[in-house]
Order: C-alpha cells, then sequence, then structure tokens
C-alpha cells in the first residue's frame, strides 16, 4: 500500500523518480546501504514493464552478457559507456538475487533467462527488496517541478514539496505509452543542460509500404527461420533468428533486433532459406527431369506458403522446374537468398519494446550515472543512452545502472 502523503517538507537523502526496474532495483540496493529513499512513480501498479515483458515470463538476464564487450550487445553513442556498470553487477549477481528469493527460472535459446512461472515474481522481489530496505513508496504521485539551491533538491509533487540530497531519474523510455512511458528524464536532463541523443523507437517491427508489400500481406502469421543484414559493408549488421510476417510488415525477433541498427531509407538484406544452395539444388532438379511445379519443390527447403506466394512474382517460375529456364531457377534462388527491401518505417512507440537514444552518456559518469555537470543528480535504466540487445540485455542493464548509482547515494 503507498504511504500516506507527506504534510510537509520531507528530508529523504535521495528521491528515485520512477519506480521501474532500475528505479525499484536502486530504490532497495540504496534503501538497504542505509540511504533514506524516497520511491515516486505516476503510475498506478509499479512495474508495469517488467509485468508484460517476456510474454508475460520476464526475460531478466542473459547469461551471454559478456561486460569487457559492451558494444557486442549494446548501442548508444559511446556502447562502452556501460561497460563500468555492467563489470561490477553482472548477470550472476541478478541470478543470484532470484535464486535467494526462490524463483523458479529456465535458459532459452542464446543464453536468456526467464522465468518459469510469471513476471509478477520479479516485481515481488524487487518490492521485497525495497522493504527490506525501508523505502518510502509514494504511488501514484506526479512530479511537477525539480529546483536545485546549492544544497540540495525540493521536488514539487502531487503529494507536496519534498527535499532532498539527491535526485535520480529512472523514468525510463518513450515506448508503450498507455502504460505510463513519458519524456520526462529527458526533459529534466534538458532543464540542467544535459545533451540528449535523439530518441528512436527500436526493438520495434517495421513497416513497408502498402501496394509493394501486398503480395506479402497474405504471408500474415508466418514464422521461419532467416539471417537478416542491415548497413555498409564496413559497417554490416546481421542476425541469425526468426522472422514473423504481419499484415503490415516483418516482426519476429530478426526483425527486432535489425530494427535498432535499421537507418530510415535503407535497405534490409534477407536470406530466407539460411545455408541452404537453393540454386544448386533447383538446377539439379531441373536435371532429375522434376515435372513438379517450381513453388511445390521450392517447399522442401521453405515454408509452402512462402513459396507459394515468392512464385508470383515471375510467370518465369509458375511452371514445372524441368520447364524453366536455368536463369529463372538461378535468379529466384538469388531473390530468395538475397531478399532486398526498404521499410517505409516502424510501428513506432505504440509497439517497440525500449528507446534507443537518450539522454547523452558524455553528460554522465560511467562509474556512478552521476551528470557530470549537476551534482547529484543521477540517471539510470533506459532513459540513459544505452540500448541492449533482444533477450534480456536491457533488464541487466537496468539492475547494472541501478546498483552503480546504489552505491554512490
Ligand atoms: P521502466 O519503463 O521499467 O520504468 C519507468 C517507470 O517510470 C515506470 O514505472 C513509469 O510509470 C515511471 N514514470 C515515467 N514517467 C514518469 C513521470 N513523469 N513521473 C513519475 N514516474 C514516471 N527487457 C528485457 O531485458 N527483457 C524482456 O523480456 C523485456 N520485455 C519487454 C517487453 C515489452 C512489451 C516491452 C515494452 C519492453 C520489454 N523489455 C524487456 C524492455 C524493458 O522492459 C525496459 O528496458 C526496462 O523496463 C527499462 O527499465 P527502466 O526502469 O529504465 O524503465
Amino acid at each position: 500500500m503507498p504511504d500516506a502523503p507527506s504534510p510537509d517538507l520531507s528530508p529523504f537523502d535521495a528521491v528515485v523518480i520512477g519506480a521501474g526496474a532500475a528505479g525499484l532495483f536502486c530504490a532497495g540496493q540504496a534503501g538497504q546501504l542505509g540511504v533514506k529513499v524516497l520511491l515516486v512513480d505516476h503510475a498506478e501498479k509499479v512495474a508495469e514493464k517488467i509485468r508484460i515483458s517476456g510474454g508475460g515470463r520476464c526475460n531478466f538476464t542473459n547469461r551471454d552478457l559478456d561486460p569487457r564487450a559492451p558494444h557486442k550487445h549494446f548501442l548508444g553513442d559511446n556502447p562502452h559507456f556501460c561497460r563500468s556498470a555492467l563489470a561490477r553487477y553482472t548477470p550472476a549477481d541478478f541470478l543470484a538475487l532470484v535464486q535467494k528469493h526462490g524463483i523458479p527460472f529456465h535458459e532459452k535459446h542464446k543464453g536468456q533467462l526467464f522465468g518459469d512461472e510469471s513476471s509478477d515474481d520479479f516485481i515481488r522481489m524487487l518490492l521485497a527488496e525495497c522493504e527490506a530496505g525501508g523505502v518510502t513508496h509514494w504511488q501514484p504521485c506526479s512530479v511537477s517541478a525539480i529546483a536545485h539551491d546549492g544544497e540540495g533538491y525540493t521536488l514539487q509533487t502531487s503529494r507536496g514539496a519534498v527535499r532532498t540530497r539527491a535526485v535520480v531519474i529512472a523514468t525510463g523510455g518513450l515506448s508503450i505509452p498507455k502504460i505510463g512511458a513519458t519524456d520526462f528524464g529527458h526533459r529534466i536532463a534538458q532543464q540542467f543542460g544535459l545533451r540528449v541523443v535523439a530518441p528512436r523507437p527500436a526493438l520495434v517491427p517495421l513497416t513497408f509500404d502498402g501496394a509493394a508489400w501486398a503480395p506479402f500481406a497474405q504471408l500474415a502469421g508466418l514464422a521461419l527461420p532467416v539471417r537478416i543484414e542491415t548497413g555498409t559493408k564496413k559497417e554490416r549488421v546481421a542476425f541469425d533468428e526468426d522472422l514473423l510476417f504481419t499484415h503490415r510488415g516483418l516482426s519476429g525477433p530478426a526483425v527486432l533486433q535489425i530494427s535498432s541498427y535499421w537507418k530510415e531509407g535503407t535497405p534490409l538484406r534477407i536470406d530466407l532459406a539460411p545455408g541452404q544452395d537453393l540454386a544448386g539444388e533447383l538446377l539439379a532438379a531441373k536435371a532429375r527431369g522434376s515435372r513438379k511445379l517450381i513453388a511445390n519443390e521450392l517447399a522442401q527447403w521453405v515454408p509452402s506458403r512462402l513459396a507459394d506466394a515468392w512464385v508470383q512474382q515471375d510467370a518465369a517460375w509458375q511452371r514445372p522446374v524441368n520447364e524453366a529456364s536455368d536463369k529463372a531457377l538461378q535468379q529466384l534462388a538469388a531473390r530468395l537468398s538475397a531478399w532486398e527491401l526498404v521499410p517505409t518505417g516502424s510501428e513506432g512507440y505504440r509497439k517497440a519494446e525500449v528507446t534507443a537514444g537518450g539522454v547523452d552518456t558524455r553528460e554522465l559518469s560511467s562509474q556512478t550515472l552521476e551528470a557530470t555537470k549537476q551534482p547529484r543528480l543521477y540517471f539510470i535504466g533506459e532513459v540513459v543512452d544505452v540500448t541492449g540487445w533482444l533477450g534480456g540485455y536491457n533488464f541487466q542493464w537496468a539492475w547494472a545502472s541501478g546498483h552503480a548509482c546504489a552505491q554512490a547515494l
């Protein structure tokens, strides 16, 4: 239950704004170190993003994270910024906490750790950690102004004014506004003269132009493993993951991952039959005199719905294999293994799992997450220009940045 409103100026060592992953974790850790913490959130319920994460099971960290090479799994203007915090609070540290609370978990592919039962287990764990640290909760409670007077900060909140030594901004990114996301953190950074890297939706489905997409719209719901790439030769990024066709475009882990790197106006390249020598197989089938329709032959290597839709693109592909020219078979194979297409946009913050960009890391200490220009003002979690891959990396950043900040409060 939220605590009663404060009747007057209440002195707190630190006020953490935002009771999501980073804020809850930081508040609990700091409280247990003896810091008197007030945690405020404008939403009715805490940690709504944890609740909906990982399909309701919370992919809470990733065993493959290598803090010595953060650029492998994190993006941002300075991908090495997160190294210090990630090295000081690792996936193994968080896992030990999960085990201490007796939460059952399992590993999915590529090091991803999920709860066995419900994301609520993790929210209860974080709230128990806050309770152990004597954290005061005000919720729902909005903050309308933050002023600094040299001695400390005064916050104007919907429950009255609060006086504090330190302020921690943990209000997250802009994705999923309907569950409470705001640009509050970016505005506070700007108020104190800190630069903000332009935010953009990331880990987001991509969309395609209506007419050009029409032949593929019928494939909505189809999923298949692919290799997907973007970028120039020098800076090529590639993922081997599952692709999902939707009515408006493409989604699935392959597209969510690549979306964080994709630049507007540039193409994606998709190999729809990775590891297959399609041209060789089709030419061999022709040499055997196969009378099967090309689509039926193709269906051995790609889903038949895709094969049927794909051959509709060219009359030369709508015939038996033994009647097709070698050139037509080679072109068909080449197009399937290097499908090049330019997304028109993305599904935006409504569907994005995270926000790329945010408070410029050059404005923050990588040790403590404190603003270098503004004493005792800290930014943690997704509000910072640190964006992880799909697979538990974003929560690990929330825990690690919250932990680094808690040690400094
Ligand atoms: P977070 O968004 O968790 O919390 C911010 C808090 O601040 C919220 O409680 C909000 O109400 C509050 N707030 C905002 N504005 C405020 C204001 N003006 N005043 C007061 N309070 C304010 N990551 C991962 O690693 N594994 C996963 O399985 C998933 N799954 C997933 C699914 C979906 C659908 C989404 C949208 C996202 C994920 N993520 C994820 C990403 C992950 O949820 C995200 O990166 C973290 O929750 C970020 O933690 P923060 O604490 O920074 O922000």
